[in-house]
C-alpha cells in the first residue's frame, strides 16, 4: 500500500530518510509477493507490477526532484551515480511492464530488476543517506522532510490519475487518438 497522508505515522513526518527507507521496504515487499506468484497467476502478476511501477516511479521522482539536489552538497559523485541508476531501473522496469505475465522471461526480469534495486538501495542506506544526514543537520533535514512529503503526495496523485486514465481508454480510442 502506498503511503498516503492518512496512513502515515506522525513521528515519521519530519524525517526524510525514514520516509525514503519506508518506501524501500514497501518495494521489497512487493517483490516478495511477486516472487511468490506462479505463471498461472497472470492477473495478480499484472496488478503487482502496476503497484510496483507506481511505488518505484513515485520514489524515484521525489528523490530526483527534492532529495538528490540537496544530497549533492554531501557527495556529488554518489548523487550523479544515483540519477544514472534510476535510469537503469526505469529501463528494466519498462521491460518488465511489457512482458506477458505467463511468459518464461517474466520472472527473470523481476529478479534482475529486484537485484539492481537492492544494490542501489544498499548504497543509499549504507553510504549516501548517512552522509546527507551529517551534512544537512537537524534543521536542514526537517525542512527537507516537509518538502519531500509534499512532493510525494503530488507525485502519487498524478501517477494514480495517469493509471486510471490509461485504464479508462479502450484499445479503439487509442487507435484513433
Ligand atoms: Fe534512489
Ligand atoms: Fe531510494
Amino acid at each position: 500500500m502506498t503511503q498516503t497522508k492518512k496512513n502515515r505515522e506522525p513521528e515519521q513526518k519530519l524525517n526524510p530518510i525514514d520516509f525514503l527507507e519506508a518506501q524501500h521496504r514497501e518495494v521489497e515487499e512487493l517483490f516478495e509477493e511477486l516472487e511468490d506468484t506462479s505463471s498461472r497467476a497472470t492477473k495478480t502478476r499484472r496488478q503487482l507490477v502496476g503497484k510496483l511501477a507506481i511505488a518505484i516511479e513515485a520514489h524515484a521522482q521525489i528523490e530526483e526532484k527534492v532529495f538528490y539536489p540537496e544530497g549533492r552538497q554531501a557527495d556529488e559523485e554518489m548523487t550523479l551515480e544515483a540519477y544514472e541508476e534510476h535510469n537503469t531501473v526505469r529501463y528494466a522496469l519498462g521491460r518488465l511492464k511489457e512482458t506477458e505475465p505467463a511468459d518464461k522471461t517474466f520472472m527473470a526480469r523481476v529478479v534482475v530488476l529486484k537485484e539492481f534495486i537492492e544494490h542501489h538501495v544498499e548504497e543509499e542506506e549504507q553510504e549516501y543517506f548517512p552522509k546527507v544526514r551529517k551534512t544537512l543537520g537537524k534543521q536542514g533535514l526537517m525542512e527537507l522532510g516537509v518538502s519531500l512529503q509534499k512532493a510525494y503526495d503530488e507525485v502519487i496523485e498524478n501517477l494514480e490519475n495517469e493509471g486510471t486514465e490509461s485504464a479508462k481508454r479502450s484499445p479503439e480510442t487509442e487507435l484513433y487518438a
